[in-house]
């Protein structure tokens, strides 16, 4: 049977305890995801091969729910703001929500049939993902981005498409302010 628990979430370092696994995504695993790739090679050849993002989830084997953080670090690569892989959910009646902590993100959803939204990830905002939009996290401020997601375990990540092409919008850095554009390689 499994038995109720509280989980410690620390909303300005993501840090999940216990927790049950994590991953680190740095830049040069990255490579599809941002457009400049010479400036991403020379971001990781000259300044160590930042970590954009790391991932830590509570999962407990038979439940039908699993949660985690994710923690984007600050960063941009030619202008593009640090951003997750994106992804629909490989099944597709099954949504997601994500509960920002700390930190000023935009969470880009794209529909199957091409409509795009955008929610403002702010300290508070808990955004509700329906089911078979995809979606990417943005950090578009100066310190860590940290939320909170909530999912269910069956749900899986279907990442080929915006591997591939991207998504229709990226969100990139003018002046100092973030702005949504057409992807010019879409
Ligand atoms: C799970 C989910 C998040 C992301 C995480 C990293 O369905 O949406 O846990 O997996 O924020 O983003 P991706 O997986 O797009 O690299
Ligand atoms: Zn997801």
């Amino acid at each position: 049977m499994l038995l109720p628990e509280g989980v410690l979430i620390n909303g300005l370092t993501g840090e999940v305890s216990p927790d049950t696994g994590k991953y680190t995504k740095r830049l040069s695993e990255l490579r599809e995801v941002f457009q400049d790739r010479a400036e991403l090679d020379r971001m990781v050849a000259t300044e160590g091969d930042p970590v954009v993002y790391e991932v830590i989830e509570y999962k407990k084997e038979g439940s039908d729910l699993f949660f985690g953080t994710t923690t984007m670090e600050a960063g941009n690569v030619g202008g593009e703001y640090f951003m997750t892989r994106g992804h629909f959910h490989q099944r597709r009646d099954m949504g997601e929500v994500y509960y920002t902590q700390s930190g000023h993100g935009v969470l880009l959803l794209e529909s199957r049939d091409g409509e795009t939204r955008v929610v403002r990830m702010e300290p508070g905002v808990c955004a509700f993902i329906p089911p078979d939009w995809a979606h990417r996290s943005i950090n578009v401020g100066t310190e860590k981005l940290v939320f909170v997601w909530v999912c269910n375990v069956e749900a899986g990540h279907d990442y080929g498409d915006i591997l591939k092409r991207g998504m229709r919008k990226v969100v990139v850095d003018r002046d100092g302010a973030d702005v949504i554009v057409d992807n010019p390689r879409y």
